[in-house]
């Protein structure tokens, strides 16, 4: 099966190179619109201990919005229910970095996975903590979950989201405004940009999802329960408004990012990262998405059986 899938993985990379389909790069965060869109590299941790590869699977890249999973980690780790009083748990529909439902719903965003409820998460971890301890606990979790600690925060990118992030800035203080902001709004979104530049590769991203995918080799960071409640919200909100074609297409629970990454979870069988820097018109990885659908017609592997 493990030589199947690798000679499977090796032929992807062939194929979506051959492709020449990258989509583009998100240029928001200037200092992301400076890496090469033709690129592509893929991970897949199995329960074995085995990490097979393809491509680039060896090069850092900004994960981005797949941060987002590793910080809701850490406080359902901390805090556990609680955080829904301050933020839900439904699709949006609209994109990642939408004001619009925040003033309907009151502050209270749809999810921790749109950039509001992201920020909400980020606050909530710097309850008791400063923004460098709250910084070094997301590190630390990403780091001990992959078991590996050369994993390290690309400074340059946060700079470069922090000199243009107003709409992060306008969210944080938008949500403020209705009481579910506790900390200074810069203190929230620098915390926020940072966690956001943590930079690794295919094959860390893909071992730093063991535990997720409940594979039985991983380090013990969350419980079932809490795993099984994280791959729902990748599932049901991890492309942001593309959620539905990406459970249509793929089936299975993930999360994306405006780096190109894709950590994707197949519950006891994988953890995958996939990272190609071009993206659709939601935001997410145009190749990296195509990729998984193949992956998940090779293996079978859709949730949907
Ligand atoms: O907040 C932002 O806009 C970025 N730091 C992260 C957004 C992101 O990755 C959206 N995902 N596809």
């Amino acid at each position: 099966m493990a030589e199947d899938l690798q000679e499977f993985l090796t032929g992807l990379d062939a194929e979506i190179r051959a492709m020449g389909d990258w989509g583009a790069v998100a240029d928001y965060i200037p200092e992301l619109g400076r890496v090469a869109p033709d690129q592509f590299g893929i991970a897949v941790a199995l329960p074995d201990g085995r990490v097979l590869t393809a491509g680039k699977a060896a090069q850092p890249f900004s994960i981005q919005s797949v941060s987002k999973v590793f910080a809701l980690a850490c406080v359902l780790g901390r805090i556990g229910e609680q955080l829904w009083l301050r933020v839900g748990r439904e699709p949006s529909g609209d994109r990642f970095d939408s004001i619009l439902l925040l003033e309907q719903e009151k502050g209270r965003p749809r999810n921790p996975f749109i950039n509001a409820g992201a920020l909400v998460v980020t606050d909530e971890l710097l309850t008791g903590r400063t923004p460098r301890q709250a910084l070094s606990e997301v590190l630390s979790f990403v780091r001990a979950a992959a078991e590996d600690d050369d994993i390290h925060i690309d400074k340059a990118v946060a700079r470069s989201e922090a000199e243009n992030g107003h709409r992060n800035t306008a969210l944080a203080h938008y949500l403020r405004s209705f009481g579910n902001l506790n900390n200074p709004p810069e203190h929230t979104t620098g915390t926020y940009f940072h966690q956001c530049a943590i930079e690794m590769s295919c094959i860390q991203l893909a071992r730093a999802g063991r535990s997720i995918a409940g594979l039985p080799n991983a380090p013990q960071m969350l419980s079932p329960r809490k795993a099984r409640r994280i791959n729902a919200l990748m599932l049901t909100c991890g492309q942001y408004d593309g959620s539905g074609n990406f459970a249509f297409r793929v089936g299975l629970p993930a999360k994306s990012g405006v780096g190109g990454g894709l950590l994707i979870i197949a519950p006891g069988r994988a953890s995958i990262a996939i990272w190609s820097p071009g993206l659709d018109g939601w935001g997410n990885s145009k190749m990296g998405t195509l990729a998984a659908e193949k992956l998940a017609e090779f293996t079978g592997w859709s949730v949907f059986g």
